[in-house]
């Protein structure tokens, strides 16, 4: 048996035998029974208690200590109902709790053995406020004073350190009663204390668990912070890097396909049939080349959030899809691959971005096309489904099918399943990805299936709003459609930096009878409209020094200028670039690469313009 259960023990059966001697004391000097009854029994719990507590076995340290102070507690409320001081003394001596008595204001009026036995001081030292002297500087501040106790009525819970014996403070719980006589006279307090050292060192050292936690948290967000802060600036930059990008390859395809288109004019002078042949590779080439960039900035776009769905109400159906079959019919007729189309009766009109579902379908097509092999089958399905007011639209094939553990990389951008076969196909494996974020942006999605060697199927499932009002935002288009009308000749103003593409422009301008004035810098633009006042001026944007729209804006400021058509030529393609144009004061805006018939249009028509 451990020392502190046997000290436990020996201290039950003195509290029995102190308590029984109290409560024979008591008999006999009263004679009145009621009271010693209490004592006796009171006396009798004391030393259960202590046995009890003597006896509780060494497992579940904390939850036995735990009991241990409720069961402090509950003495402390009992010893505060016992009757005398003489009483109550026996019974607090016989506690092996530390255990104290006060007078009203707090002071002490007597500590029990258990008391001086851990503080190691005399009793008169502890007396009245003495024994404030062991408790911890740091703590004596916090206790309540003497008059804050004068006001007190309830019982009270505390915790300090108290010096031991041995020097070391420990942590205590105060637990304080007050005593009332039967008169209803406050008579003072009496007070247990329990040692909870190790459960303050246990919430100690959560609480710095809980900080380091806390700065980990701190510091983590901070790296989130500046990690999301570089993410920004790096999207900026590719933002930038891209517009940058497409402006360069905008400008020489703009020349490549204007000079293409001019030498393919039947005005031009006649080429040899393999001369044509040729051209035409390169205006194919140079077109495949434009996709490209323009699906790039689709993507840039849709991931900078800043691609606008521009809904139509009463799209009709088989509009879209004979529109997307003419795209792959050529690719197919050359594969030998049998295209089909099959239409639900009722599903007539759809409220969608009409461009955006084109240019998904065609993609998907596209794809059908490209993996299916020599004379297989390619087929376009529509069918509206009322109860879940939806339209499918599926493009199945007998190609080559997925492996199934490809199937969840297909919409990635530049994921292609197999590099060998799809090298082989072309492609750059932006397809799918665009055209599943171009069906989400109308609140649809594309559902793929596939078995290898038998075929895909892909479907656009898209809500069917049927005749419901346009939910249109600002579009921003990379060539408003411009209708061609025949030019009428004017005196025209051409400010371009770019050599070969002035050489080309003024040239086809030249070739649909317009007299053209060339300026090769924004200040010699400036100077020559102003000087030559021409009918109408088309404006490259990008140009160093003096842009464009700086050209524009002083034009515009001029008395007499500031009605003269002009035309915005930008290579940039982005977002906003039409409305920046406009602002600048610019009549209308044509993103490069041009073609060439709209360009002599626009300028026709523009002669018109008051
Ligand atoms: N109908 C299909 N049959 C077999 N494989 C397909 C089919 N459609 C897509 N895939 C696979 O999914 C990949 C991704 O398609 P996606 O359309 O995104 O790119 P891509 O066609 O390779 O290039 P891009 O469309 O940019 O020209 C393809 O490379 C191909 O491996
Ligand atoms: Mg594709």
């Amino acid at each position: 048996m451990s020392t502190a259960r046997t000290r436990g023990l020996v201290g039950a059966a003195l509290g029995a035998v102190v308590s029984l001697t109290a409560a024979a004391v008591v008999l006999a000097r009263r004679g009145g029974e009621a009271p010693v009854w209490g004592l006796l029994l009171l006396g009798l719990s004391l030393s259960m208690l202590t046995l009890v507590l003597a006896m509780r076995p060494a497992r579940g340290e904390s939850a036995a200590r735990e009991g241990h102070r409720r069961d402090v507690g509950a003495l402390t409320v009992a010893a505060a109902h016992v009757a005398t001081e003489n009483e109550l003394r026996a019974l607090v001596d016989s506690a092996r709790v530390l255990m104290w008595l006060a007078d009203v204001d707090g002071r002490r009026t007597h500590v029990n053995s258990s008391w001086l036995e851990f503080t190691g001081r005399a009793l008169e030292d502890e007396l009245g406020n003495g024994w404030m002297a062991g408790v911890h500087p740091e703590d004596a501040r916090g206790l309540a004073s003497g008059r804050d106790f004068a006001g007190r009525s309830q019982a009270y819970e505390s915790e300090y350190r108290l010096r031991r014996f041995d020097g070391e403070h420990r942590w205590m719980l105060e637990r304080g009663e007050p005593r009332v006589g039967p008169d209803g006279v406050r008579l003072g307090f009496v007070g247990s204390c329990v040692d909870v050292t190790e459960r303050k060192l246990r919430e100690a050292s959560l609480h710095e668990e809980r900080a380091q936690l806390e700065r980990k948290v701190e510091q983590r967000t901070e790296e989130l912070a500046r990690a999301n802060a570089e993410l920004a600036a790096a999207a900026r930059l590719k933002d930038e890097f891209l517009a940058n990008v497409s402006h360069e390859l905008r400008t020489p395809l703009t020349a490549i396909l204007g000079l293409t288109e001019s030498l393919l004019e039947p005005s031009s002078p006649p080429v040899s049939d393999k001369q044509r042949q040729s051209l035409r590779t390169i205006e194919e080439s140079g077109q495949h080349l434009l996709a490209l960039i323009n699906e790039l900035l689709d993507l840039a776009r849709i991931e900078a959030g800043q691609m606008r769905i521009e809904s139509q109400p009463d799209v009709p159906v088989e509009r879209v899809c004979q529109g997307s079959l003419r795209f792959v019919k050529e690719a197919a007729q050359k594969k030998h691959v049998s295209l089909s189309f099959k239409t639900d009766p009722s599903a007539v009109v759809l409220e969608c971005d009409e461009r955006r579902l084109k240019q998904a379908l065609v993609n998907l097509l596209g794809n059908a096309v490209k993996f299916t092999p020599e004379g297989g089958a390619v087929g376009l399905e529509v069918a509206g489904d009322r109860a879940e007011n939806v339209l499918r639209f599926t493009v199945w094939d007998t190609g080559i099918g997925i492996r199934k553990e490809a199937m969840g990389q297909l919409f990635r951008p530049f994921v292609q399943v197999d590099g060998s076969l799809t090298r082989r196909h072309g492609g750059t494996g932006l397809g799918l990805a665009l055209s599943r974020r171009m069906v989400e942006l109308q609140g649809g999605r594309i559902l793929a299936g596939s078995e290898p060697g038998k075929g895909s199927r892909f479907t656009i499932v898209l809500p069917w709003r049927a005749g419901s009002g346009s939910r249109t935002a600002a579009p921003v288009s990379a060539a408003p459609p411009i209708d061609v009308e025949p030019g009428e000749a004017c005196r025209l103003l051409l400010v371009e930096d770019n050599v070969d593409l002035a050489e080309m422009l003024g040239d086809h301008l030249r070739g649909a009878g317009h007299q053209v004035l060339l300026a090769r810098s924004g200040a010699d633009g400036l100077a020559a409209a102003l000087r030559e006042r021409p009918d109408v001026i088309v404006m490259d944007v990008e140009m160093p020094e003096m842009d464009g729209l700086e050209v524009i804006r002083r034009i515009r400021a001029e008395p007499g200028l500031e009605h003269t058509p002009i035309l915005a030529l930008t290579a940039l393609a982005m977002p906003g670039d039409r409305e920046r144009c406009l602002a600048a004061g610019a009549t209308d805006y044509l993103s490069k690469p041009l073609n060439l018939k709209s360009l002599s249009a626009w300028v026709g028509r523009g002669r018109r313009t008051p």
